[in-house]
């Protein structure tokens, strides 16, 4: 806590192009959480290290999701933005945390089942203990909250468990967080194949639409989304490539799917689908805009990302000195 207001942790990779899914699903609740809460937003770099990157283009995405954080109504003044790369208790909170962490558990850890059957020829150490880096993120803060998504739970109830454990051995070091279960962000599946979610890293660029997407590309890959041959407008799981699209409507208009339906009512699949390249465009392009003005001065994003590391660093710096002490490290004897 920080006076009477929670705090919260999450972070984004700079991996690949963000798409409409993450925005709608993940990035647009930060922002309304950032009236809410203390707010640390990373974009975790030391994380995707553990894929091969390219290093220019791992540089480059990582500005690009600052700003973009910005961009989306994150005010840098109010919540924390930085790269984690930046504040080095991160890895140092990791270390201790791999000791208090049993290979068995990281072996149950079904994301690292997943990647390492994707990327055989580089199964590091780095990926197995992947979800330790995550749980030194969000106690480093002393965080009350995270929220992820389904996919994430695993990890965090890990980090549940890590600071309980180190609790249990070394009196309340850790604040044990909860995963934020409200109002979720909205789940957006691919646009060819409604059973996948939308993921930066599908294959078919018509299944995403990507942040920075222009007007005639959304409305195209709106066109082109895969629905049915019932020919009417219903939200419901035996349609769910048109309730993938209901659900991109919603999110973007604020309306609510029953609303949707109703204003649709007997109209076509064309004539809707084109309503939702719309209200998508209505969306991404002033976000693009915004985005495009701030990245144009270098000197003030500078400014945030110092400003920002520093301030992360100093509340980090206070959670690292007292577990550093705790499990018996020399003080740092000044003068
Ligand atoms: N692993 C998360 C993801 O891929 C990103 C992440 C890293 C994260 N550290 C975190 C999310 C801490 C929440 C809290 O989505």
């Amino acid at each position: 806590m920080i006076g009477d207001r929670k705090i919260l942790f999450s972070g984004m990779q700079a991996t690949g192009n963000l798409t409409l899914g993450n925005y709608l699903g993940a990035l647009k609740n930060w922002v309304a959480l950032s009236e809410e809460y203390e707010c640390y937003y990373a974009v975790v770099d030391l994380h995707s290290i553990t894929v091969r990157q390219d290093p220019a283009e791992l540089r480059k995405r990582a500005r690009a999701l600052l700003t973009l954080y910005i961009a989306a109504g994150i005010d840098p003044e109010k919540s924390i933005l930085y790269y984690q790369s930046h504040v080095s208790g991160h890895a140092e909170l990791a270390w201790i945390l791999n000791c208090f962490t049993y290979m068995g558990e990281l072996n149950r850890m079904t994301q690292f089942k997943d990647k390492a059957a994707k990327h055989q020829d580089n199964i590091n150490a780095g990926l197995f203990t992947y979800p330790v880096l995550m749980a030194a993120d969000i106690l480093l803060y002393q965080a009350d909250v995270v929220p992820v998504g389904v996919d994430q739970m695993q990890h965090l109830e890990l980090t549940r468990n890590l600071a309980e454990r180190f609790n249990a051995v070394y009196g309340d070091v850790f604040t044990v967080p909860e995963a934020y279960i409200g109002k979720v962000g909205a789940k957006i599946m691919s646009l060819q194949d409604p059973s996948k979610k939308m993921s930066k890293s599908d294959e078919n660029p018509n299944a995403s639409i990507y942040l920075m997407d222009d007007p005639d590309t959304i409305r195209r890959k709106c066109k082109r989304a895969v629905t049915d041959s019932e020919g009417e407008i219903r939200y419901r799981d035996e349609q769910p490539g048109l309730k993938n699209l209901i659900d991109i409507y919603s999110a973007c208009t604020g309306k609510g799917p029953d609303e949707v339906v109703n204003a649709f009512a007997g109209r076509g699949y064309g004539e809707f689908k084109e309503a939702v390249g719309d209200a998508v465009v209505a969306v991404l392009q002033p976000l693009q805009e915004r985005f495009r003005e701030l990245e144009k001065d270098k000197a003030a994003i500078d400014a945030v990302i110092r400003n920002n590391a520093e301030r992360a660093n100093a509340t980090a710096i206070k959670t690292l000195r007292k577990v550093q002490k705790k499990v018996g490290f020399p003080e740092r004897v000044r003068g």
